[in-house]
C-alpha cells in the first residue's frame, strides 16, 4: 500500500493491513487512528538512523514503544496518586522492635505476612490473605505502630486516612469522599491503608444521626469491593471503642479479622525497655527491676518514660557541665510522675471484649 492512498483506505483495511505487518489485530477505528502516528513515527526513527526504514520495520518499533509507554503512563499515574494521598515508605525496624511474643506479632505473621510474601504456597493451598482488618485495644497499645510496622516489613506503602480528612468537606461529604478514596486505592499495588478512630466514622446506626449511617453504610459497600479487586491492598482501621462500631461491620464475610492488641507481658516490656535505654545514654541500670515497677504501661507509657528520661540527663549535663549516664536513680526519679495507662478496670474491660469481638 502505498503511504500516501491512506485517504481513500478504508478503516478496515487499514486495520488488514497493521495485522500483516505486525501479527496484531486492531479494531478498524483504532487502526486509522494509529495510522497517521505510525507514518509519523517511520519519519522519527528514519531521521534517526540516517536511513530510510521500511513500514513493517517503522510498525513494529511503535507497538513496542507503545507499550513501554502505556506501562510509563501507568506508573507513573500511580506514582501521583500516591504522593496526593500521602504515602511513606516505612523501615524494617518498626517490626523488629516488636518482641516476637507480643500479641497479636505472631498471630500477624502467620495470617498476614506469610500469605502474602509465600504467594505461590498460599495459592496452591488456597489461602486467600487478608485485605481488610481492624485492630482493637486501649489507647497506647501500639496499634498504630503495629500497621506501620506491617507496611514496613511487607515494604509497602502506608498511606494513613484521618476522619478529619474524610470530613475535611464537611460531614454531608464524608460518605463520598470514602468512596473517592477507596476508588483510588484500588487502582494502587502494595499499600497499607490506615483508618485510625474508626468509631468516630462507623458508629453503631442505633444510636448514630442520619450522616453516621450513611458513611457506615458506605463501608459495608467498600469492603467487599476492595476485597474482589486483583491489587495488592491491606485495609486496617483500628479503634480503642469497639464497642461503638456497627455491629453489621463486625460481622463474618467483612472485615476478614477482628484483632486485640492489649497489655504486655513482663518479656515484652523488657525488650521495649530494652530498646529505649540503649538511646538514651545509660551508665548502670537494672533492667529486671524496671521490668517489674512497670507493670502496666503501654509502649506509648514507656516511650513516654524515655523522652522524660532524656530530657532530664540532658540537662544535668548542661548544668553540672560534666558526663551524665543515666542510672536506676534517673528512672525512678521520673517513674512516679507517669501513671500506667492499663489499670485493672481498663484490662477487665479489654479481656471481655477480647472474648466478644476477636476473630482471627
Ligand atoms: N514493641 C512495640 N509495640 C508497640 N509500640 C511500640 C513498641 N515499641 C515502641 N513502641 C512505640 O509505642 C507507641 C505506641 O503507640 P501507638 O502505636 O500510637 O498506640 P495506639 O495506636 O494503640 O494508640 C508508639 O510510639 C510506638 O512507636
Ligand atoms: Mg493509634
Amino acid at each position: 500500500m502505498n503511504e500516501n492512498d491512506i485517504e481513500s483506505v478504508s478503516p478496515e483495511a487499514l486495520a488488514d493491513t497493521l495485522f500483516e505487518l505486525i501479527g496484531v489485530r486492531f479494531e478498524p477505528k483504532a487502526a486509522s487512528d494509529l495510522w497517521p502516528q505510525i507514518q509519523q513515527h517511520k519519519w522519527l526513527l528514519s531521521e534517526k538512523l540516517g536511513r530510510d526504514v521500511g513500514l513493517r520495520t517503522a510498525c513494529v518499533d511503535f507497538v513496542d514503544n507503545m507499550e513501554q509507554a502505556v506501562s510509563e503512563y501507568v506508573a507513573y499515574n500511580r506514582m501521583d496518586l500516591l504522593k496526593e494521598m500521602g504515602a511513606q515508605k516505612i523501615g524494617r525496624e518498626a517490626w523488629d522492635m516488636i518482641a516476637d511474643s507480643q500479641p497479636p506479632k505472631q498471630l500477624v505473621q502467620r495470617k498476614i505476612i506469610v500469605p502474602l510474601t509465600e504467594e505461590d504456597l498460599s495459592r496452591k493451598h488456597g489461602v486467600v490473605p487478608p485485605k481488610a482488618i481492624i485492630f482493637f485495644g486501649p489507647p497506647g497499645t501500639g496499634k498504630t505502630h503495629f500497621v506501620k510496622a506491617i507496611a514496613g516489613v511487607l515494604s509497602w506503602w502506608y498511606i494513613e486516612i484521618s476522619p478529619s480528612l474524610l470530613m475535611a468537606d464537611g460531614v454531608e461529604k464524608m460518605g463520598a469522599n470514602l468512596r473517592r478514596i477507596m476508588e483510588k486505592a484500588r487502582g494502587l499495588e502494595e499499600v497499607v491503608i490506615f483508618i485510625d478512630e474508626f468509631e468516630e466514622l462507623a458508629a453503631s446506626r442505633d444510636e448514630g444521626t442520619r450522616l453516621d449511617k450513611s458513611i457506615t453504610n458506605e463501608f459495608l459497600k467498600q469492603v467487599p469491593l476492595l476485597k474482589i479487586a486483583g491489587n495488592k491492598l491491606l485495609l486496617v482501621c483500628a479503634t480503642n471503642y469497639i464497642r461503638q462500631l456497627d455491629a453489621a461491620l463486625l460481622r463474618p464475610g467483612r472485615f476478614d479479622c477482628i484483632i486485640p492488641v492489649g497489655a504486655l507481658s513482663n518479656e515484652e516490656r523488657k525488650t521495649i525497655l530494652r530498646y529505649y535505654l540503649s538511646r538514651v545514654n545509660t551508665q548502670a541500670v537494672d533492667l529486671e527491676k524496671l521490668v517489674r515497677l512497670t507493670a502496666g504501661f503501654t509502649p506509648a507509657d514507656i516511650e513516654y518514660l524515655f523522652q522524660q528520661v532524656a530530657q532530664y540527663a540532658f540537662e544535668q549535663e548542661l548544668a553540672l557541665k560534666r558526663d551524665y549516664g543515666v542510672t536506676d536513680e534517673t528512672v525512678l526519679r521520673i517513674l512516679p510522675t507517669i501513671k500506667p495507662s492499663l489499670s485493672e478496670e481498663i484490662i477487665a474491660e479489654f479481656e471481655a471484649d477480647k472474648l466478644t469481638y476477636s476473630r482471627a
